[in-house]
């Protein structure tokens, strides 16, 4: 603890960036909120709902029109994860055209508020704009578009942004190169280790990630990243983390050896990160969930963030929205949802009370894991 409060100070007093605020130390009890529990050193994270699936729902954006939303984001949080706004189809919509609005707008937001960001994401197969799905270009033109693409974004919120997810679920279950991404297919595998090696250019100071589900347990996914992070490492490419996006559903059990899998990152010298946490059931008849299926929610929140705990390295904590007012899983998996930890009013589920719980404890013991490797 001593040595990881040292490093925080170390890196508040030399970074200027105001993503860095010093959180105020609060009291225990009942105005205790996730980012006040929590240990200095690690951010409490959650996506900023927008973009993406919101835009066919019966509601104006989130993020921008609903004023209690923002109420709670500020208060409980800090750090935050645009859900769609940085994605390529949403910020680089036509070749020659950037769309920086709202993600603009969180990054104030999150100044504002005392809160880091994740932005999310630069070299991923889903969610691109038609211009590129459906363009022809040569190789070099491609590379020149990922290249100018990522130097913009990057350059643009430098010095504002804690962690970007650069790759983002490159692998499919098999372990193999998904050939849906079309960097990955156009231009070989080698693209990865340029697209870390152009957002370190564009901002040396963010910490640059991979980013994947379905890695939250050991099998040849997890074993194809670990795999590929001693490559990069080996060959000098600014990889920084590894993170466990942790999109979880009670039909496939608890996430109990997560631990494991981050340590293995961990000992490579990575920082490790969940992402994009949240725990999906079946909903019964009626839609509300029974006493015993939000207990078992709870324990697998619990479950996700002490493995984050157990480990150094792991500095940032996000779930993938904090109400099921705007969860993306109900339009997924339509008999699926109340995956959050608040209901639709922001009233808070027992999975909620378990992190908080949690956190205390956990900056109760003086737990000052993190920075070991500074
Ligand atoms: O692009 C089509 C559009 O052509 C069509 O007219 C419209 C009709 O429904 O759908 C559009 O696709 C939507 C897409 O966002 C693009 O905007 C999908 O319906 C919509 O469901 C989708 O939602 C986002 C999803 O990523 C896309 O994969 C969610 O809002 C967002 O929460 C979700 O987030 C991802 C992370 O980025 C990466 N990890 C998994 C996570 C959950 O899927």
């Amino acid at each position: 603890m001593k040595r990881a409060t040292r490093a925080v100070v170390a890196v508040l007093a030399t970074t200027a960036t105001l993503s860095f605020v010093v959180q105020p130390v609060q009291a225990g009890g009942k105005d205790q909120t996730l980012r006040s529990a929590a240990p200095r050193d690690l951010r409490i994270g959650t996506a900023v709902a927008g973009g993406g699936h919101h835009v066919d729902q019966p509601y104006p954006d989130p993020f921008p029109n609903d004023k209690p939303y923002r109420q709670v984001l500020a208060k409980e949080f800090n750090s935050a994860s645009p859900e769609n706004q940085m994605k390529w189809e949403f910020i680089h919509p036509e070749r020659n055209k950037y769309n920086f609005g709202p993600a603009d707008a969180i990054v104030r937001f999150a100044r504002d508020n005392g809160q880091a960001v994740r932005g999310h994401t630069l070299l991923w197969h889903s969610q691109n704009p038609a211009w590129l799905n459906e363009g022809t270009f040569t190789e070099a033109e491609l590379r020149k578009i990922l290249k100018d693409h990522i130097t913009k974004v990057v350059g643009r919120y430098k010095g504002k942004i804690h962690q970007w997810d650069v790759a983002n679920e490159i692998f499919n279950e098999n372990g193999e190169y998904r050939q849906e991404n079309i960097f990955i297919r156009e231009l070989g595998p080698g693209i990865v280790a340029d697209a870390f090696r152009w957002a370190h250019q564009a901002d040396p100071k963010a910490q640059l990630f991979l980013n994947d589900y379905g890695v939250e347990w050991p099998g040849v996914k997890v074993d194809a990243y670990e795999t590929l992070a001693k490559q990069l490492l080996a060959a000098r490419v600014p990889l920084h983390g590894f993170a466990s996006q942790a999109h979880l559903s009670m039909r496939y059990g608890a996430p109990d050896q997560l631990a494991g899998v981050l340590q293995r990152f961990d000992n490579l010298g990575l920082k490790t990160a969940i992402t994009e946490l949240d725990v999906r059931m079946d909903l019964p008849e009626g839609g509300v969930p029974t006493a015993e299926q939000l207990a078992t929610q709870a324990t697998y929140y619990k479950t996700v963030l002490d493995a984050c705990l157990a480990v150094d390295d792991c500095n940032s904590f996000t779930i993938w929205g904090f109400t099921d007012k705007y969860s993306w899983v109900p339009v997924f998996f339509p008999s699926e949802g109340a995956a959050t930890v608040m209901w639709e009013d922001f009233t808070k589920k027992p999975a909620y009370y378990a992190l908080r719980d949690t956190l205390a404890a956990a900056r109760g013991h003086g737990h000052g894991h993190g920075h070991g490797h500074h």
